[in-house]
């Protein structure tokens, strides 16, 4: 049996195979009610059906302040734990481990939604930010830390912390864009500070057996760091880390030749540095099974997360591992930031033409 068909422990919780839907957000599925509506069950049921071993629904925002766009998921209030509900029951009868990735913009918050604030007053995206005072900061730990309870509710397998992407956490830890001179600047151990303590009181309230993973950058600003990062992270109690990019690298020279993006080769940097303590997953334009088959084969990485690959066929993880035919993604990039994201995916398209039921294809007007 090929490896990536194998099942692999992360924390209590056994996941079937080495495939991970990797967060994809969906604006504009709901109103800015942020609650989960049918809809968004039926798309993830629709992958976990489709063989994939573990699910993390999208960015799911802790604070209504903190939102990408007016109409993200949101797990804020306990309004919105019933339509989460439907999302973790519909995966868990596939046999599919089931996280959801807990937001909060940070700079990028949405206007509409609330200022650009984060760890400091600086020019970001050519803005003025505003500073979080420390009681802000506390204010939004245990906003992480309260929707976690309610993923825990809404029968979540675990949550994760979206550390990665430039948003709220990621900017904490990046020496380019945290200027704080208080406990939560400065060097490695301050700047991880607001990651660390959201992972330890998540840990408090949902007790060991409930999976709290992080998104990392892979290089923040260097390889060196990224790693330092995750190690606070692991020593916080984290069971499982995905890599992916984050506010930017320095120079860093990549090998020549390789087969797959830096951003993979970041994430089997840190899978060797980590060594097995938790394991680590990578991301980034991985759609052949045969890139699949070599970074797990080749024990570069423990999981292979998807985005593109399981939008345009929520089988894609069955076409890997028992190598039948698929959908293929186009590599378009239309679904990147596409606002009725992904009915206009072509992928998507095709699938909706011998499945006029296609969920993912409903048009929002
Ligand atoms: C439509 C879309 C929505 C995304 N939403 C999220 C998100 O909610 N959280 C996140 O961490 N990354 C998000 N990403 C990034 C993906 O998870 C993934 O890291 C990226 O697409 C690279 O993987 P891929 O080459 O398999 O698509 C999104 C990507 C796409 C295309």
């Amino acid at each position: 049996m090929k490896k990536v068909n194998t099942p692999l422990k992360i924390n209590s919780k056994i996941i079937k195979n080495r495939i991970t839907f990797a967060p994809t957000v969906k604006f504009d599925w709901t109103d800015t009610s942020g609650i989960a509506i049918d809809r968004f069950a039926k798309h993830y049921e629709d992958r976990a059906e489709g063989g994939t071993g573990l699910i993390v629904v999208e960015a799911t925002c802790v604070s209504p302040d903190g939102r990408l766009a007016p109409s993200q998921l949101g797990l804020w209030d306990d309004k919105q734990i019933e339509g989460h509900r439907k999302i973790t029951e519909a995966c868990h009868k596939h046999g599919a481990i089931v996280l959801v990735q807990l937001h909060h913009g940070g700079y990028n918050t949405h206007p509409e939604c609330g200022p650009s604030k984060g760890p400091s007053s600086i020019i970001w995206r050519e803005k003025q930010t505003l500073e979080l005072s420390h009681d802000e900061i506390i204010k939004i730990r245990n906003q992480f830390i309260d929707a976690a309870i309610r993923a825990k509710k809404a029968g979540y397998d675990g949550v994760q912390i979206h550390a990665c992407h430039s948003y709220l956490i990621n900017q904490f830890v990046s020496p380019k864009v945290n200027q704080r001179t208080d406990e939560y600047g400065g060097n490695t151990q301050n700047r991880t500070r607001f990651g660390c303590e959201i992972i330890q009181g998540i840990r408090q309230a949902c007790g060991s057996n409930f999976i709290v993973s992080a998104r990392t950058p892979g290089a923040e600003p260097t390889l060196e760091e990224a790693w330092a990062i995750a190690d606070a992270y692991i020593e916080a109690g984290v069971d499982y880390l995905q890599v992916s990019g984050g506010i930017g690298p320095e120079e860093i020279n990549y090998p020549e030749g390789l087969p797959y993006s830096h951003i993979v080769w970041y994430g089997t940097k840190l899978h060797e540095h980590v060594n097995g303590r938790v394991p680590v997953s990578v991301v980034h334009n991985i759609f052949e099974p045969e890139l699949v088959n070599h970074l797990i084969e080749n024990n570069l990485t423990d999981t292979i997360d998807s985005a593109r690959a399981l939008l345009a066929d929520p089988a894609w993880a069955k076409g890997v591992i028992e190598g039948i035919d698929y959908v293929k993604c186009r590599k378009c990039k239309t679904c990147f930031w596409s606002p009725h994201m992904p009915h206009k995916c072509p992928a998507v398209v095709v699938r909706h033409k011998s499945n006029p039921e296609c969920v993912d294809y409903t048009v929002v007007s």
